[in-house]
């Protein structure tokens, strides 16, 4: 895929930069702005941009392969990725017990944009990126000669696209929080930021593998890992896709006071996250806080 057919879909770049005035923060001499990644393309939204966009120039028009689960938002976005590029798309689900039922409105989403799913146990799909595995998936998915995007996008390509990020917003903030989900995202965006920026993450899922992923990432990408990111994991709630009432009524009362549709996954958890730090008084008086809105809700 050539850059002029990507620049055919015009992708708002640098996506806004917009600042929120939330007592929450400013009583405590803090700076709110919402890096809008969300308004940068219709269906190609937040960091699946980003992430894709260097994956299909590297697909050079080959089919896409690619991972998830049955609401991912990385299979919705190769999907209509596919659609606008008139590219074939295979998604490979995780669980083979929903072949042959109905498909649920987000793979459905994915079927309607063309995307042929092919669904696999989970078992298998732990073990996907295992060279064997994969080989037995391809083949059985008859896609052999496809191009594969790993589960949540987050390869290489994906990691070096996700710098813009980072560049768009030097000078512009002193700590740029995002959530993570595999963490490509962060990984990329760090090693965009000026060195008296730093980066915060906030992860959606349970676990301590992620600050190893991310050096992995950024070794892999960049040569090296950087040291200016830090972590919180305690606003994970339980794991990937799990609230709490607190949570849903956090993130409502957000949306009522701001205008922002937020996005449940990912986008909620980091919001309250930065409250709760602000309100721990985690940010010195005088920071300039940029959040990255990666996602809007679906449908
Ligand atoms: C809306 C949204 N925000 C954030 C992320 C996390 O991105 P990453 O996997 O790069 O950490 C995702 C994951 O795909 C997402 O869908």
């Amino acid at each position: 895929m050539s850059s002029p057919a990507l620049a055919a879909l015009h992708p708002r770049l640098p996506s806004p930069l917009r600042a929120v005035e939330d007592d929450r923060f400013s009583s405590r001499g803090v700076r709110l702005f919402l890096k809008r990644d969300d308004l940068i393309h219709p269906d190609l939204v937040g960091n699946k941009w980003r992430k894709l966009a260097p994956n299909l120039t590297a697909a050079a028009g080959r089919p896409i392969l690619t991972f998830g689960g049955a609401y991912s938002n990385h299979l919705r976005a190769t999907a209509a990725a596919g659609r606008l590029l008139s590219l074939p798309t295979i998604g490979v689900v995780r669980g083979d017990e929903l072949a042959g039922r109905p498909l649920n409105p987000s793979l459905a989403r994915c079927a309607a944009d063309g995307m042929r799913l092919h669904f696999i146990d989970r078992s298998t799909y732990r073990h996907k990126t295992e060279p064997a595995t994969l080989a037995r998936v391809l083949r059985a998915a008859d896609a052999e000669d496809a191009y594969v995007v790993p589960e949540g996008g987050s390869n290489t390509h994906a990691v070096r696209g996700c710098r813009a990020l980072g560049e768009e917003l030097a000078g512009l903030a002193d700590v740029v929080a995002i959530a993570c989900g595999t963490g490509g995202t962060l990984a990329g965006l760090a090693a965009g930021l000026a060195p008296d920026q730093r980066a915060l993450g906030i992860p959606v899922l349970k676990g301590d593998f992620l600050t190893a992923d991310i050096r992995t990432l950024q070794h892999r990408a960049f040569g090296a890992p950087l040291d200016n990111w830090t972590l919180d994991d305690r606003f994970h709630f339980g794991g990937y896709a799990r609230t709490t009432p607190e949570l849903d009524t956090f993130t409502e009362d957000f949306e009522n006071r701001h205008g922002l549709p937020v996005e449940r996954l990912y986008v909620a958890k980091l919001l309250y996250g930065l409250v709760a730090l602000a309100e721990e008084d985690a940010f010195p008086r005088g920071t300039t806080l940029a959040a990255v809105v990666t996602g809007r809700p679906f449908p």
